[in-house]
């Protein structure tokens, strides 16, 4: 388990309200229509939008908290953590991904793990991170290795919901109490019919006791959001909720 290097200030934490529309940029994607899809030649597919990332750091958390990236890929989200003074961790199933990151941001002040985020619990230990920040695979849309067992872009539709539901599960075991859990995720076509991930993934996160605390989708008007949204793509703000305190029984 990782030794935390940071004083955790989540009791403190004072989150200001979401979004705040700070620059207009493109997200850059290769699963979105070909007008939006970045230019920069050999640019990890599906990567995050740094300004979109820097947004939801800004407002979720405060500096020194944890941030966690369990489907690094590329890196945006560990590395913008990083310099925004937060304790980052990175995880991606795929060593290569994970050495990539290494060589080009470094782990001095940051953890990464070549794991699978349906282990995260063993990995990371319970209630140890602040806020989670990730953009899972968008099923199979993109695959992103070969052969990796543990590459949920390789599986089935049916089996990649089942290991979503796996993670979520993890990552609200890994969430300190009222901790924040922010997904990017895009419905995608299996075999001529609509999958709709971004339900889908509402439905099983609630399922494994969290609260959502905003939905956006491309319909959120541009001044709400410091990227716009493609049309069937999500950007959910979960919580772990603190449990209510039981009221005392009342004996008359
Ligand atoms: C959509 S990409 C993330 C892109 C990232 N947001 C960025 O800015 O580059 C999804 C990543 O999840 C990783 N992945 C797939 N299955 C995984 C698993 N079971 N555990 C951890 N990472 C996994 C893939 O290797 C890939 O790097």
């Amino acid at each position: 388990m990782a030794t935390p290097a940071f004083h955790s200030q989540a009791t403190v934490r004072n989150v200001r309200s979401f979004p705040q529309a700070t620059q207009l940029d493109l997200l850059s994607t290769a699963w979105s229509t070909p007008q939006f899809e970045r230019e920069e030649p050999g640019a990890f597919a599906l990567s995050f939008s740094p300004a979109l990332v820097r947004e939801l750091i800004q407002s979720y958390s405060r500096p020194g908290d944890t941030v966690l990236d369990c489907f690094l890929g590329s890196g945006t989200a560990y590395a913008e953590a990083l310099w925004m003074s937060r304790r980052s961790i990175g995880m991606d199933c795929n060593p290569e991904m994970v050495e990539d990151v290494r060589d080009r941001i470094g782990d001095v002040a940051g953890d990464l793990y070549c794991a699978d985020a349906r282990r995260l619990a063993d990995v990371l230990g319970p209630e140890s991170v602040d806020l989670v920040v990730t953009q899972p695979p968008y099923g199979h849309t993109h695959k992103f290795s070969k052969d990796l067992p543990s590459d949920l872009s390789l599986l089935s539709s049916r089996d990649f919901l089942s290991a979503i539901e796996v993670v979520a599960a993890e990552l609200f075991t890994v969430l300190k109490p009222d901790g924040y859990c922010a997904i990017l995720i895009g419905d995608i076509k299996d075999r001529g019919r609509t999958m709709p991930l971004g339900f889908q993934f509402v439905h099983r996160f609630l399922s494994r006791g969290f609260s959502v605390v905003n939905l956006y989708d491309a319909r959120t008007p541009s001044s709400h959001l410091p990227v716009p949204l493609h049309a069937g793509e999500y950007l959910m703000i979960f919580q772990k909720k603190q449990k209510a305190p039981k009221r005392p029984l009342t004996t008359s």
